[in-house]
């Protein structure tokens, strides 16, 4: 599936709409965020999956593409970014002369940590100038300035089929890219040892125990997944595509196989009624970091602002051909 995710996918929330929340503190912080906002011409957009309360508090929720995207065109002069430290560093470089501040530093995916330099070289050494190296934005700067074009889940399909080289490494993600080696046969991908521990915890066996349990749902699977899982899977999508399809669906109940923080905006997106059915492991620690208060926090004292990367360049051109490429329809 390589559907590009649709702008009207994040969600655009009038300022103080926080439906549900009847807590007292979480109001009170929800009000001090929205003068701390006017006063520093800021807007917060948070990924599907930080906190039910952080993703009420932003002004858009998406996945990473839609954030990325999203971040180079809206107005205000800060932007603060809830979700890990890779998500934050690629909003400096695609606007580096915004103020960018991120609630938690700490909160940094794993993965994005998973390839090295020598990995890169070899293929280089190997296939020359017919070889593609493709990033998925799960990837610290260093790693993008290392690479030709990143992608994220919902373009990595369409973006490694339009490459004009013949082989592509594909980092850090091996079961985003045994993905889209089967998606685009005609292309020789080179896997790397990395992955996202949460997902590849997810076992098969439990999911096709949910799937006995609710046999009118149908799986709904993130491609960080591993191939077990992702070939009994109805749809394979980014986060947004997830819920896309949750919302589109005339199925009542699915089984979604990927971090429950989507549940939150499956529930705000689809008809009442419908259920969601998630493995045992299911939330991401690292996005899980990231506090409502934090939110506020750097925005009232000034902390967590983003430092241009290192090898700043280069990394930002792979980001920009990412969205160059993802815009072209062709
Ligand atoms: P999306 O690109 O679907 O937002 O996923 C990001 C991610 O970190 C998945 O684990
Ligand atoms: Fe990284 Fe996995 Fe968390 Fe996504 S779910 S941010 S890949 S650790």
């Amino acid at each position: 599936m390589d559907a590009l995710t649709d702008m009207g996918e994040e969600s655009r929330r009038a300022p103080g709409e926080a439906p549900g929340l009847s807590d007292e503190r979480c109001r009170s912080l929800l009000s001090e965020l929205d003068g701390l906002k006017r006063a520093n011409d800021a807007v917060v957009l948070a990924h599907y999956y930080t906190r039910p309360e952080v993703q009420r508090a932003a002004d858009y929720v998406g996945d990473s593409f839609a954030l990325a995207r999203l971040a180079t065109t809206v107005p205000q002069r800060t932007l603060v970014i809830a979700g890990v430290s890779f998500m934050a560093e690629s909003m400096k470089l695609l606007n580096p002369d915004k103020r960018v501040l991120v609630p938690d530093p700490s909160a940094d995916c794993p993965m994005a940590h998973m390839v090295s330099r020598a990995t890169v070289l070899e293929a280089r050494e190997r296939y020359g100038d017919d070889l593609a190296v493709v990033c998925y934005v799960n990837s610290t700067a260093e790693i993008k300035s290392w690479s030709d074009v990143c992608v994220t889940s919902s373009n990595a399909v369409r973006i490694v089929r339009g490459l004009s080289q013949h082989h592509v490494l594909f980092i850090p993600d091996e079961h985003l890219g045994r993905y889209v080696a089967q998606q685009v046969p005609e292309k020789h991908v080179i896997l790397n040892d990395g992955r996202c521990p949460f997902h590849a915890q997810i076992g098969a066996r439990e999911v096709r125990d949910l799937m006995r349990a609710h046999p009118n749902a149908p799986v709904l699977a993130h491609p960080e997944c591993t191939s077990e899982v992702l070939e009994i899977a109805d749809v394979i999508g980014s986060t947004a595509e997830i819920i896309e399809a949750a919302q589109n669906s005339a199925a009542q109940e699915f089984i979604v196989v990927t971090m429950s923080g989507v549940q939150a905006e499956l529930e705000r997106r689809c008809a009442p009624g419908k259920k969601f059915h998630f493995t045992s492991s299911s939330r991401c620690p690292e996005m899980d970091k990231v506090t409502l208060g934090q939110v506020v926090a750097c925005l009232r004292d000034g902390v967590g602002e983003v430092p241009m990367p290192a090898h700043a360049d280069a990394a930002a051109a792979t980001l920009d051909r990412m969205l160059a490429l993802a815009s072209n329809k062709g």
